[in-house]
């Protein structure tokens, strides 16, 4: 049995599938009772748990041969809650726990960053055996705004027009997981999971025009006025980070190489033009039809 956490999220469906895909048996961890179609028809155990309460989640761990750890994005609670939930795998006896975290997170300035850095330090001293992965933003962070280039024709970046993300493939990113899942020889392993290319607003606009057949121009979206403060509330330190992170995507880019995605996959990561052309296809196309400028 696997045990994933923040099963209710984007990632955490997409791991499901993957390891679902591979026969594994797995427990989908979700934070309240109501249905969960898309997990149900996966064929997952649905278990309800609040991620903050350990004491909660440490019945739904024994018996486990892996944890799935995944804490909910830009959630300020990352850093102590993972944390104790390591401590409570070790006790029930998890064969092995793999973390989900993020491509460099040793990005000070941007806080959801350090939290992860802060788990990942906290698993040597955990007493479990351990793997990280640390996916690249993924591509499908950008759907929304591509359907909105695609109805208008401007694709408009919060990280400006120079610099590039390496963008990846959530299927990717949950294939990978499922690798780290289920595999011999990776205990105590890092590894990153990267997209194949280096893409700035304006190159990703030119893909999205040639998949359209249409004209789409990249913008630069600047952020009004000052970082908002962290503040004391989920939604400020989530609106805090959010800035953080579009400012060092602007300053500095967000890039890495797939060459670890690559060798865990044993393939090809999947590309930009893959994304839009399989994942994409029903958000990206034109509303209303020749509506662009
Ligand atoms: N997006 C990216 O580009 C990217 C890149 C690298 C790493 N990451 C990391 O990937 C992780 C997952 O991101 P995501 O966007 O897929 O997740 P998410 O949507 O932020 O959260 C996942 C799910 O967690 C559940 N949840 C929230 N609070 C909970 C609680 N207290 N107890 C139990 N469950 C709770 C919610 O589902 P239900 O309420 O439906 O159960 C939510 O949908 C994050 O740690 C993020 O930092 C993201």
């Amino acid at each position: 049995m696997i045990v994933v956490t923040a099963a209710g999220g984007a990632t955490g469906t997409a791991v499901v599938r993957a390891l679902r895909a591979q026969g594994q048996p797995v427990r989908a961890l979700v934070s309240s009772p109501r249905p969960r179609p898309e997990l149900s028809a996966l064929g997952a155990e649905i278990a309800v748990a609040d991620l903050r309460d350990p004491d909660g989640v440490a019945p739904l761990l024994h018996g486990a041969d892996a944890l799935y750890l995944m804490w909910p994005n830009f959630d300020p609670a990352e850093a102590s809650g993972a944390t104790a939930l390591l401590t409570e795998a070790r006790r029930a006896g998890v064969g092995r726990v793999v973390y989900h975290s993020v491509l460099r997170p040793q990005v000070r300035t941007m806080p959801h960053h350090a939290a992860k850095d802060r788990v990942e330090e906290a698993l040597d001293t955990s007493g479990v055996a351990w793997r990280v992965l640390q996916p690249c933003a993924y591509a499908g962070n950008l759907d929304g705004a591509l359907a909105d280039a695609a109805r208008t024709g401007v694709f408009a970046s919060p990280w400006g027009l120079a610099q590039a993300q390496s963008l990846v493939d959530l299927r990717d990113v949950a294939d990978a997981a499922a690798v780290l899942l289920t595999e011999d020889g990776l205990d105590g392993g890092t590894f990153e999971a990267v997209g194949p290319e280096p893409l700035t607003a304006p190159w990703i606009a030119a893909l999205l025009a040639d998949r359209l057949g249409r004209e789409v121009r990249a913008v630069d979206a600047v952020p009004d006025g000052p970082v908002p403060p962290v503040g004391t509330t989920s939604g400020e330190y989530a609106a805090h980070c959010l800035r953080r992170m579009f400012d060092h995507y602007r300053a500095h880019g967000f890039v890495g190489s797939p060459r670890v995605l690559e060798a865990l996959l044993g393939r090809p990561a999947r590309t930009f033009a893959e994304h839009l052309a399989q994942h994409g296809a029903g958000t990206i196309r034109p509303s209303g039809g020749g509506d662009l400028p």
